[in-house]
């Protein structure tokens, strides 16, 4: 695959193609997945529940980000790497420079923060360094507990609206990407309609300009039960690079996700 930028990205949100976003915390994954050609791989905070083994992602450190971003860099082969700021490592604008200059010196292309309307000054400071963002809108994993769970966000008027302007507000702030997780369909249908910027989905539908999926959930490990947006790749692959092409594919035809992937 050649090189992904943020041109590419642009790009594709011009001609309406889709493009495919896998979790990845080292070299080995890495390499795998850029070769079955995911367009883009987010280096999670994630890991601190599917590699650490924690409830939460709330225990992920700054050391343990750089770490898994230097593995991933190390073994990618031409997606985009964006990885993820930990909780609190962005409380304020002095830190978010700080952290995310060490995420992009261990070999990230972009860095991901959660939040909304507060993150304005810290992504315009980003973008003017020529450190490009990616906002996480929606359920904010690192909120957890002022959420009290892992619950859909933006099902009524007033939170819809929230983060409809909280979109608008960051895009125009210079955000890069903006990335729902856990919305309805309709409120992500109509953020991804009226933002310039591509819009990555994770149980938001099926009209944002990408997807991303834990790698770890749609492999199926550990076998079981998962939440409703994600669908068992391995279920009709003989292999993980299968599974991992079969998902682009489906992310590109529109047919992931699904309505019994999505959220009403
Ligand atoms: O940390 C992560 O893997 C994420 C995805 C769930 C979007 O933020």
């Amino acid at each position: 695959m050649s090189k992904v930028t943020l041109n590419t990205l642009n790009a594709y949100k011009k001609t309406g193609e889709k493009f495919a976003v896998l979790t990845a915390y080292d070299a080995t994954f890495a390499n795998v997945i850029s070769n079955a050609g995911v367009e883009v791989i987010l280096v999670g905070d994630s890991l601190g529940m599917v590699l650490q083994g924690h409830d939460s992602t709330l225990a992920v450190s700054m050391d343990d980000m750089t770490y898994h971003t230097r593995c991933v860099a190390a073994g990618n082969e031409g997606a985009l790497i964006m990885a993820d700021l930990p909780f609190m490592s962005y409380a304020t604008p002095e830190q978010t420079m700080t952290n995310s200059a060490a995420l992009m010196q261990a070999g990230a292309n972009m860095v991901k923060l959660e939040g909304g309307a507060w993150l304005e000054q810290s992504i315009a400071m980003l973008d003017e360094r020529g450190i490009p963002s990616c906002v996480h809108l929606g359920l904010t994993p690192q909120a957890v507990n002022k959420f009290g769970g892992y619950k859909v966000q933006g099902r009524d008027e007033a939170s819809s609206e929230r983060l409809y302007n909280d979109a608008l507000l960051l895009e125009q702030a210079g955000a890069s990407i903006i990335l729902l997780e856990c919305v309805p369909s309709k409120v992500a249908k109509r953020i991804s309609q009226n933002v310039g910027i591509p819009v990555i989905g994770i149980g938001a539908g099926p009209d944002t300009d990408a997807q991303v999926l834990v790698m770890q959930d749609m492999l199926n490990i550990p076998a079981g039960k998962k939440a409703k947006f994600v669908k068992n790749y391995m279920a009709q692959a003989s292999d993980i690079a299968e599974a991992f092409s079969h998902y682009v594919e489906e992310v590109k035809n529109g047919s992931f996700p699904s309505e019994e992937h999505s959220f009403k």
